[in-house]
């Protein structure tokens, strides 16, 4: 952070003295009005629901130009890591910094595939939920139990914990998200395969049964792992704040983790690439391609309350550059399964076409998500709807951690702690019971 040459200044209508407020640079993207000293200096707090100009931290991890429609983990662009590294690569880098060389590389890979299992008693944990409970419900409560049995990387001021964490929290999660789907199909769990690729051995764990020999498929084993690297990190989005937040009372890693995955799961966040597919779905139950206009109609229509969903995001004004590598995926998974004519995909090429003439959309900037296409590759792939959102948790993960040890790292790191306009009753009198 560069302390910039301008200053600015505040001034008010009323008389009161105006006050000089510091600002700074960043590497790249706008810059920052220091208001840490405004209360101190004012006795008024700044009003932001919502952080619609609020940056909560400094990072140098991802950076988002949301007019150009840029993605970068640690300087990196998007499309170049998805093509020309896997996900533990990309792991590498957000959580140390730098992609790792051959050894680094195995090294890394050594370490997360020694501990993708999970303590046995976790399944009896597991057995306590319904066979019909969403697996977000159940990721939400494992993520958090993990804390009860790993006691000795929970001390988030050890750098050693925080490291051990990090790496049990990558190779646990894939394990745990197959077993939440085995248990709702009531298949056997399959433990870990340490010969396997991470996005290999999760497919392994999804699809394998005991009784015959599993063959991870080249075309889908990519398609598995450009979908973590491109959920991998999203700088200071909804859920990787609530880490951020949570973790800044001090708590341990595991239970940081499990906030993130509760938020996630919310339809305006992760829960949208369910939330799509299930918009999709209905289109097509209504009579799909024919039936687009009618549902854009409503889409546009205030009082409907229907969203396009994977459409629009809170930082991207133009094209989600997830997005388009999703539907490269997409035709490419369509294409090894022999699915080209998959009538969900045309609908959604359909109504992304639609939308970008549309304008409603032009007018206001909103392009497809990285979550419009990623469910139909997910279903295309085998994996049931209510499970996306969980995948999305397993490829977040390493951001959060991420996220969270930056935060813990950073010597002006303190407990968040909003403030607020009050707006409700002033100090009133308790009547008694008899004369309220
Ligand atoms: N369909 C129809 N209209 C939309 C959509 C959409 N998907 N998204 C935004 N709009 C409209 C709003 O109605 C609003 O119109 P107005 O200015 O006339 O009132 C305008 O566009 C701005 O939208 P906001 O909701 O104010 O924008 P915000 O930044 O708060 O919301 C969000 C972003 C939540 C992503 C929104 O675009 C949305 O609900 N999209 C659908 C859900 C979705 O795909 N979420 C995934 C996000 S990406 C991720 O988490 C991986």
């Amino acid at each position: 952070m560069k302390l910039a040459d301008n200053k600015a200044t505040l001034s008010f209508s009323n008389g009161s003295p105006s006050v000089d407020l510091p600002v700074y640079h960043g590497s790249v993207g706008p810059d920052v009005v220091d208001i840490r000293k405004l209360y101190a200096q004012t006795g008024m707090f700044t009003y932001d629901p919502g952080f619609l100009s609020t940056a909560a931290t400094q990072s140098a991890i991802t950076y988002i130009d949301g007019d150009k429609g840029e993605l970068l983990y640690r300087g990196y662009p998007i499309e170049q890591l998805a093509t020309n590294c896997d996900f533990l690569e990309t792991c590498h880098l957000l959580l140390y910094g730098e992609l790792p060389n051959t050894d680094q590389k195995k090294d890394f890979t050594s370490r997360v595939t020694n501990h993708t299992m999970v303590n046995e008693q976790m399944q009896f944990f597991l057995r306590g939920f319904r066979r019909d409970a969403h697996p977000m419900a159940i990721m939400t409560g494992l993520v958090g139990a993990l804390s009860a049995f790993y006691h000795d990387s929970t001390d988030i001021t050890n750098p050693e914990h925080r490291e051990i964490a990090a790496i049990r929290l990558i190779a646990k999660m894939p394990t745990l998200v197959a077993m939440a789907y085995k248990y709702t199909v009531g298949q056997p769990y399959m433990y870990p395969q340490n010969n396997l690729s991470y996005a290999g051995n999760f497919l392994h764990m999804m699809f394998a049964t005991p009784c015959e020999k599993y063959v991870v498929n080249p075309v889908i084993e990519r398609a598995m792992d450009r979908i973590f690297t491109l959920h991998a990190d999203h700088e200071q989005n909804a859920s990787t704040s609530t880490v951020r937040l949570c973790g800044s009372s001090g708590t341990n890693p595991f239970a940081a983790i499990a906030a993130g995955v509760a938020c996630l799961w919310g339809p305006a966040h992760g829960g949208a690439n369910e939330a799509c597919l299930n918009m999709l779905e209905d289109i097509q139950k209504m009579g799909g391609v024919s039936k687009v206009g009618e549902f854009m109609e409503k889409v546009k229509d205030k009082n409907s309350g229907v969203r396009l969903m994977g459409f629009g995001h809170r930082v991207y004004k133009n094209y989600d550059p997830r997005a388009k590598l999703m539907q490269e995926t997409c035709r490419e998974v369509l294409t090894e399964l022999g699915l080209q004519n998959d009538p969900l995909f045309k609908l959604a090429m359909a109504l992304e076409k639609i939308a970008l003439e549309d304008d409603y959309f032009v007018s206001r900037k909103l392009y497809p998500n990285v979550d419009f296409y990623s469910g139909i590759v997910q279903r295309a792939i085998g994996i049931p709807v209510p499970l996306f959102t969980a995948i999305f948790a397993l490829a977040r993960t390493v951001g959060w951690i991420a996220q969270l040890n930056e935060m813990i790292g950073d010597p002006e790191y303190k407990i968040g702690r909003p403030r607020q306009l009050f707006s409700g009753s002033v100090k009133r009198d308790v009547k008694p019971l008899a004369v309220r």
